[in-house]
């Protein structure tokens, strides 16, 4: 949007025209940008209900560095956070991050709902984590530029790899176990 205002035809604009129209869009972007501070967008940190039994210390420890700020409850806001429309993307991250994986509401994992042997079964939990670390989608490059606590070197993924694989077998069941 880009609002000019007239002048006499015929004569080059003045510099005062130009001086005016550019301070009219600039007060149009000002308010547009105070406007949108008015819709809230934090989902904010609800109570911790259960976190799996880890395997170690250290595999805690290197999942709150590389995943808890979209993996959990307890999400460290950064200040930019509170600005949209910044604030908005987090939030994007944050809402669907927990949605398909959250450790600190581990009953919704507690059970698989996979049967791996079932043929064309979607891939385990287990799996996904692996594949979403080895592939190096997660986590997300944007991400890292921004928390240097999660680059991992390749040492420190095989060993979350391996840490998180084994925390997840130990805390999920298969619904046929629990017949
Ligand atoms: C900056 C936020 C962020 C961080 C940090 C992050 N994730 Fe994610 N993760 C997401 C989002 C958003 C999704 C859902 C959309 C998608 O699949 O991209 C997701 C999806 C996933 C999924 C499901 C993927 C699927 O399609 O099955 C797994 C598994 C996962 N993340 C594991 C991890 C692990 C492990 C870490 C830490 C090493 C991590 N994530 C760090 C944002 C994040």
């Amino acid at each position: 949007m880009r609002l000019r205002l007239p002048h006499p035809p015929g004569s080059p604009p003045s510099r005062r025209w130009w001086i005016t129209t550019l301070a009219i869009n600039a007060g149009i972007v000002l308010v547009v940008f105070a406007a949108i501070q008015l819709i809230p967008a934090r989902p904010g940190n609800p109570p911790v209900i259960r976190e799996p039994v880890w395997d170690s210390p250290e595999t805690r420890a290197r999942t709150v560095q590389a995943c808890y700020d979209c993996h959990s409850n307890e999400t460290q806001w950064p200040w930019y956070s509170r600005i949209a429309p910044v604030s908005w993307l987090l939030a994007y991250d944050v809402v669907e991050g927990r949605e398909d994986l959250n450790f600190s509401e581990w009953d919704r994992h507690a059970v698989s709902d996979i049967d791996p042997d079932e043929p064309f079964a979607p891939k385990t939990l287990v799996e996904r984590i692996e594949d979403e670390i080895r592939s190096g989608r997660m986590p997300p490059d944007l991400y890292q530029l921004n928390h240097p606590a999660a680059r991992l070197s390749d040492a420190e993924r095989e060993a979350l790899i391996a840490g998180l694989l084994r925390t997840v077998e130990q805390n999920q069941t298969t619904p046929d176990d629990t017949e």
